[in-house]
Formats: structure tokens, C-alpha cells, sequence
């Protein structure tokens, strides 16, 4: 799939990058889980784990391999024999598997991490994908903190990825460093000058220090990268990865911005956030795009009375296209009369315009002083105006 082709293959790295979330362990069962439901949602790839890291990550990634019919399951290793023959060993039974190797490409993390030349790495690159590519057909290649190294240096070493046979190269921007129009301008620049750029599809690895985890993948997208790697609820170290769901939701709801098509079923993405959450016990903001509680609720009177009218005034997508039942007008101090209305008669009274005018005083009243008023607020309320009458 070249940088021409609209398709953008979702790349979901939650039970690896996700699961380097403090404190987001997830047993087998659960990975297993997760993994069935990424699959059904129509993910293209799906990152089981790093199999040499611990026996659980490889048990985790070998019964991931084994459950999975249609999404390619991607095994981490780093630029050693060892790491890429776990991987391997890990993922066998998979119907459709991927060996994903990295190092790092930056002059810090060569510098002081790897305290390896420039050369050496360069040699790594070759000999990693090499020796990965001996074990399976599909190697991605990844420049750890990509966003960060020279760029002349960055060439080379895709161009050696390439050359050995990585048919994915991805470029990471592992500390959340870039911006968007930047880091655009890197996979633009990339596609540009390494020979054989065609070979491979680009993709783009984000993670959220600055909060520009979605915004500098979209923008990658535009530049011609035509994979994402994300994370369901953007779980991941740190501040977390470019969220899955913003990404897919952003596409589909942006089309004439940016022209490109997933393979995902959204009408997936609120029970995929629940169950992530419920399995991490990380839960989820309710201010969070597309999956926060209050993401499809509306208090102010003034929205809650465009919403009853056409709610396209108010929303930019339907709550059912990401498998919400639908939107919640939320009573509180800025609601209006016209929702409090339906809401009285939703809960079965017909109360008349007096009564009603009288209610609403009273509900007014209470959100003065309650964040948020319930149902039970308002059937106690009118109850005890009925007998008072
Ligand atoms: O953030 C990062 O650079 C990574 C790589 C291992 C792909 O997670
Ligand atoms: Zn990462």
C-alpha cells in the first residue's frame, strides 16, 4: 500500500504500549479479551505484547497469535537475535503474524542510552531486519525517538530498513516532542528522499506529552503515512499514545480535510473504551473526546434547545455511530425550560402549565445547589408539590 492509496491501516498497540501504563497490567485473560474485540472491530494489526520481556508477555502474544483469523498479530523485539527469536517463537501459531523491531536513531538516546556509534546502529538496522525477515514475510522497522534524529541519519537508516526487507517503517515520536506541521514535514521529507520509499508504508507512532498525540498523526496522515499506531482511551506510557478512537472518529467525521478510509466498525468504540477501562481500572475523563461520559451530554439550556430541534446544532456526530444509545440532555442550573419540560414528561407526568411553570421554579431552586440533578430529584420534587396541593 503505497502513500497514494486513501486506506490507513490501524496499527493498536494496547496491550504492548498501553499496558506500559503505571499500573495498567492486564492479565492473560483479559489481553485475550481486548484482543477479540480489536479483532471484531476491524483493527488491522494488533500489538500483543514484547515476548521477550517477561513469560507472561510471551504466553500473552502466543495465545493472541493462536485466537486471531484476520488481524496480522505484531510481536515487539528489540535489534538483538534473542528478542527477534522470542518474538518469532511467540507468534508462530498466528494465521497472520509481524515482527516489529526497533533501536534508537537519536543522537541522545545513541549517545547515552544505547552508547553505540552511529555506524553501529546503522549496522543493527540492517542486520535486525535481516535476521527478522529470515523468521517471517511482514517486519515493521521502528526509529525509536524518530522525531528527534538528524535527518540525514534517519535517511540512511530507512533506506537500510527498506533495503533488508522491513516492509513497514514506522517513526515514532516517543516523547511526545514534535508538532504537527514538523513532524509532517518529516514523513513528507522521508517519502521524498529515501530510494525505494514505495516499498513500505509509512506510519506514524505518537505519544501525548504536549497533548498533540491525535493532532501530529492526522497531520503525518496528510503527508503520506498510511499506518497509525494508537490505543484504545490513548492509554500508553506516560501521557499515553494518540487515542484510537479520536483518530478514526476524526477521519470519518472530516472527510473533505482528509480524504482517508479505516477498516473500523465504529459503532464499536464506546464498549471497546469500557471494557479497556474496566480492565485497567484507569478510568476514563468524562470530558474526553468521543468516549468521555459527557462527551454526547448537553446542560446549557440554550444547547439543550438546539438539540431538541436538530441536534446537528449541537453534535458533529451521531452518538449511535460510536454504539451509544444516544445523547443525554443533562438537567442542571443552565437547563432550559423546553428540556425540563420533556424530562417531566418522559417521567410520566402531565402537570399543566401552572404546575410546570411552578416545578421548574423549584428545580431551579435545587441546581443552584446540586451539580447535577437526577431523575429521583425530580420525581421527589414534583411528588411533594402534588401533595402539597
Ligand atoms: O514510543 C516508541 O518509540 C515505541 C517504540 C518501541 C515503537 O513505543
Ligand atoms: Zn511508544
Amino acid at each position: 500500500m503505497s502513500s497514494q492509496s486513501n486506506r490507513v491501516v490501524i496499527f493498536d498497540t494496547t496491550l504492548r504500549d498501553g499496558e506500559q501504563s503505571p499500573g495498567a497490567s492486564m492479565n492473560l485473560e483479559e489481553k485475550c479479551r481486548i484482543a477479540a474485540l480489536l479483532e471484531e472491530m476491524g483493527v488491522d494489526v494488533i500489538e500483543a505484547g514484547f515476548p521477550i520481556a517477561s513469560n507472561g508477555d510471551f504466553e500473552a502474544v502466543n495465545a493472541v497469535a493462536k485466537q486471531s483469523r484476520e488481524a496480522i498479530v505484531a510481536g515487539l523485539a528489540r535489534a538483538t537475535k534473542a528478542d527477534i527469536d522470542r518474538a518469532a517463537e511467540a507468534l508462530a501459531p498466528a494465521a497472520r503474524k509481524r515482527i516489529h523491531t526497533f533501536i534508537s536513531t537519536s543522537p541522545l538516546h545513541m549517545k547515552y542510552k544505547l552508547q553505540m556509534e552511529p555506524e553501529a546502529v546503522l549496522q543493527a538496522v540492517k542486520d535486525s531486519v535481516a535476521y527478522a525477515r529470515s523468521k517471517v514475510d511482514d517486519v515493521e522497522w521502528s526509529a525509536e525517538d524518530g522525531s528527534r534524529t538528524e535527518h540525514d541519519f534517519l535517511c540512511r537508516c530507512v533506506e537500510a530498513a527498506i533495503a533488508a526487507g522491513a516492509t513497514t517503517i514506522n517513526i515514532p515520536d516517543t516523547v511526545g516532542y514534535a508538532v504537527p506541521d514538523e513532524y509532517a514535514a518529516l514523513i513528507a521529507m522521508l517519502i521524498e528522499r529515501v530510494p525505494n520509499a514505495d516499498k513500505a508504508i509509512f506510519s506514524v507512532h505518537c505519544h501525548n506529552d504536549l497533548g498533540l498525540a491525535v493532532a501530529n498523526s492526522l497531520a503525518a496522515v496528510n503527508a503520506g503515512a498510511r499506518q497509525v499506531e494508537c490505543t484504545i482511551n490513548g492509554l500508553g506510557e506516560r501521557a499515553g499514545n494518540a487515542a484510537m478512537e479520536e483518530i478514526v472518529m476524526a477521519l470519518r467525521t472530516r472527510p473533505d480535510r482528509m480524504p482517508y478510509e479505516t477498516g473500523i466498525d465504529t459503532t464499536y468504540i464506546t464498549r471497546a473504551s469500557k471494557l479497556v477501562s474496566t480492565v485497567t481500572g484507569f478510568v476514563v475523563q468524562p470530558n474526553k473526546a468521543i468516549v468521555g461520559k459527557n462527551a454526547f451530554a448537553h446542560e446549557s439550556g440554550i444547547h439543550q434547545d438546539g438539540m431538541l430541534k436538530n441536534a446537528q446544532t449541537y453534535e458533529i456526530m451521531t452518538p449511535e455511530s460510536v454504539g451509544l444509545n444516544k445523547s443525554t440532555l443533562v438537567l442542571g442550573k443552565h437547563s432550559g425550560r423546553h428540556a425540563f419540560r420533556d424530562k417531566v414528561k418522559a417521567l410520566g407526568y402531565d402537570l399543566g402549565d401552572n404546575r410546570l411553570n411552578d416545578a421548574f421554579k423549584r428545580f431551579k431552586d435545587l441546581a443552584d445547589v446540586k451539580k447535577e440533578v437526577f431523575d429521583e430529584d425530580i420525581v421527589a420534587l414534583i411528588d411533594d408539590q402534588l401533595i402539597r396541593a
